[in-house]
């Protein structure tokens, strides 16, 4: 009897817990890095809320993240092997050239066998073809912090810049050959690369993550990865 109301007594308090804390029985976690201001949309339609737990490191203690640290260097705050992805949306280009690198292995370290690394950022190549074709200042298109011309493309956000956001400068730049050679040499077991629109879409896969159950999860979301280029 006692021991039936123990149980019982332990049943309730877990779902209390739950309640109280509803991310404590989420199976996953996703690292935004880079994450900027924490929004639904900037955890991007992979990785739906009620499955993934997000964490968000960010240089920036303006954005509020859940860590104020560098992608570059994550040992004090994460250990080895304790995500289940990475989710680096636009950040990747703020690094310095020999900076992407260490972000990448660092990647490699926290992620489990089975994860996955979801990249984003502006295609080089792309945006030098608009710089050439249409000039520096020429606006391509209307974005939700104002017009965006290929200089902001390349250099950063111009108005954020001058805001004060210096995080915000572009200090290197990653065409689809680049960060496919950049995750293999990272230790990435596979890399798929896409060129969409202006940007690359790209997944870094661990060695025991099998590529079409992945696949198929970004098609359900609207990310189409299938018909990415083959590097060898
Ligand atoms: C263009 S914002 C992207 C924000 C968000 N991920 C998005 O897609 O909207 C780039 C973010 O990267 C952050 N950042 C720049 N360098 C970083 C670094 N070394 N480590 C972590 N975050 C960095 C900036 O502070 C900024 O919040």
């Amino acid at each position: 009897m006692y021991l039936l109301m123990t149980m019982a007594a332990l049943q309730t308090r877990n779902q209390e817990l739950r309640f109280a804390s509803p991310a404590a029985h989420k199976p996953r976690r996703v690292l935004n890095a880079g994450s900027g201001l924490k929004s639904i949309e900037r955890l991007g339609t992979v990785f739906d809320r009620s499955e993934w737990d997000e964490i968000r490191i960010d240089l920036d203690p303006g954005v509020a993240p859940d860590v104020v640290g560098s992608m570059t260097d994550m040992r004090a705050h994460f250990n080895a092997q304790s995500f289940d992805a990475i989710w680096s949306s636009h950040s990747l280009e703020h690094l310095h050239g020999h900076e992407i690198p260490v972000a990448l292995a660092e990647f490699r370290r926290i992620l489990k066998v089975d994860g996955f690394a979801l990249i984003t950022c502006p295609d080089l190549e792309t945006v030098m073809t608009l710089f050439l074709k249409h000039g520096p200042d020429h606006v391509i298109y209307q974005s939700p912090a104002g017009p965006i011309t290929p200089l902001d493309m390349m250099f950063g956000h111009g108005r954020s810049i001058a805001a004060g956001h210096v995080h915000m400068a572009h200090n290197s730049g990653l065409t689809a050959a680049r960060l496919t050679n950049l995750l293999r040499q990272a230790g990435f077991a596979d890399a798929v690369v896409k060129r969409h629109e202006f940007d690359l879409w790209a997944v870094g896969l661990m060695p025991r993550t099998d590529r079409n159950v992945i696949l198929r999860k970004m098609a359900a979301a609207g990310l189409d990865l299938s018909d990415a280029t083959r590097r060898t």
